[in-house]
């Protein structure tokens, strides 16, 4: 099947989009617990990003996981699964429309980490950690899902009966816990400044 796939030549390039957007497109990916903050902090960094005019995408698990994975589980399989498809969609959001693409997701084991890495380019992946303690998320448990993961009314919930790998090398760690929801996305931004100038 795959032999039969041609691509096509598409005239369009990410030079030209870097060019008029001006700036960079990679993906910005937050790895953590569920209620770690990763889509409250990404949510701030991509206000911040538009606030310059840049041309952004933001995906998280509960979105992805309505429309597009509507079909996956929670099993380890489904999740690398889930974070492949996401990984494939960046790519394309990247070099097809040149885009900063923020992805807030578990993704709990590293191999599927790596994987993301791989498929959009290493220079393309910034890995931010959020690293908050899974005490705190469960204490917090904003969407009611730890009191029913430890009732046993969820199945294979991260931090509960599910694995998290812990990141070995992210490019930023931060746990939410120290930091207001401005300050650890500022932190991003620091970081991200210099990737985003086109010139770079
Ligand atoms: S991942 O592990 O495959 O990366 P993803 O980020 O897409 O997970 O989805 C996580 C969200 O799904 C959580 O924030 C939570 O709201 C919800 N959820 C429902 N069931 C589970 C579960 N068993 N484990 C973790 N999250 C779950």
């Amino acid at each position: 099947m795959q032999g039969n796939i041609i691509p096509h030549n598409f005239s369009v390039d990410l030079e030209q989009l870097k060019a008029i957007k001006n700036h960079n497109a990679f993906l910005i990916w937050f790895t953590g617990l569920s209620g770690s903050g990763k889509s409250t902090i990404a949510n701030a960094l991509n206000q911040s990003l538009l606030e310059r005019k840049v041309h952004t995408c933001i995906l998280d698990g509960d979105s992805v996981r309505k429309g597009l994975n509507k079909d996956l589980t929670f099993s380890p399989e489904d999740r690398t699964e889930n974070i492949r498809r996401i990984a494939e969609v960046a790519n394309l959001m990247i070099t097809h429309a040149g885009l900063v693409v923020l992805g807030a997701f578990i993704s709990p084991y590293e191999i599927d980490r790596a994987r993301i890495k791989e498929i959009v380019g290493k220079d393309k992946y910034v890995e931010v950690y959020v690293s908050t303690p899974l005490a705190v998320c469960e204490a917090q448990d904003v969407k009611g899902l730890y009191k029913k993961a430890r009732a046993g009314e969820i199945k294979d919930f991260t931090g509960i009966d599910a694995p998290y790998e812990v990141p070995k090398h992210p490019t930023i760690t931060i746990d939410a816990t120290k930091y207001t929801i401005e300050e650890a996305s500022s932190l991003v931004l620091t970081y991200i400044e210099r990737k985003l100038n086109a010139d770079g």
